[in-house]
């Protein structure tokens, strides 16, 4: 079966240039994420990995090569475009959560919403932003500002938050970093429901426990992809 991939990267390289000095953070990517695909990226302090993270995320564009996102390829589209794709397709979560405190919650949750469909009715926004917080089991905690929750809870928010507008994936960057291990181990915990439930997640750790929850596990060295543990069905089909 030639199923297709959601995102894939051919031949990606990122270098960045400063007037002495040249940094090759990213030489020859190859991969591809399926839907409902879980997957890990570890390896040492500056191997590349946020900056594939970047990539993947449209955040930042590759110097050579190309991305595919459903089979559209985005490598050349303006920065706006590239904008509207990522609004529609990607949901962010970062170590440092960057929630907005001033604003409530809710609030919070709602912006990617309001942003991403501006004509939506109050009555719908408030129905997605509730299911939302209701995956992360933080609806009782809609009126709080982010810095009156836990660090925990604060992760918890900015996962709904990623997940308002049912993106195609969710990029998420050392989550647990600046969690202690019962919390960490609590938004690893929701993390696994939410690929059970069919999300597809590609996630940046340090921790090989962590990397451990994911079924495809990628190692990145001085910007190079290692190997390739996978653990999804087809393969474990053809092991049988
Ligand atoms: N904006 C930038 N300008 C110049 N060099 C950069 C820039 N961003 C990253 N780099 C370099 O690119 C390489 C990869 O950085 P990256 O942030 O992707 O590493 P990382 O694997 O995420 O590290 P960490 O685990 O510490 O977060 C590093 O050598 C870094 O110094
Ligand atoms: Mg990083």
């Amino acid at each position: 079966m030639n199923k297709q991939a959601l995102i894939e990267l051919k031949n990606i390289s990122k270098v960045y240039s400063k007037i002495d000095m040249e940094t090759h953070a990213l030489r020859d990517i190859n991969m591809a994420i399926y839907e409902g695909d879980y997957v890990s990226i570890s390896g040492p302090s500056g191997c590349g990995k946020s900056t594939l993270l970047s990539i993947l995320g449209l955040l930042d564009t590759p110097t050579t090569g190309s991305y595919l996102i459903k089979d559209e390829q985005v490598a050349n589209l303006t920065a706006d475009d590239r904008a509207e794709i990522r609004n529609l397709h990607i949901g962010f979560i970062f170590q440092a959560f960057n929630l907005i405190d001033e604003i409530s919650v809710y609030d919070n949750v709602a912006l990617p919403l309001k942003y991403r469909e501006p004509k939506l009715s109050a009555k719908e926004v408030n129905k997605q932003v509730m299911e939302s917080l209701e995956k992360v089991e933080m609806q009782h905690r809609c009126s709080h500002k982010p810095n009156q929750l836990s660090g925990g809870q604060q992760q918890r928010i900015a996962i709904a938050r990623a997940l308002v507008g049912k993106p195609s994936i969710l990029l998420v960057d050392e989550p647990t970093g600046n969690l202690d291990s019962k919390n960490g181990d609590l938004v690893m915990a929701l993390l696994d429901n939410l690929n059970k439930a069919g999300t597809t997640i590609c996630m940046v750790t340090h921790d090989p426990r962590y990397a451990d929850h994911a079924s495809i596990k990628l190692n990145l060295l001085d910007g190079v992809i290692l190997d390739d543990i996978t653990l999804n069905d087809s393969t474990l089909q053809e092991a049988v």
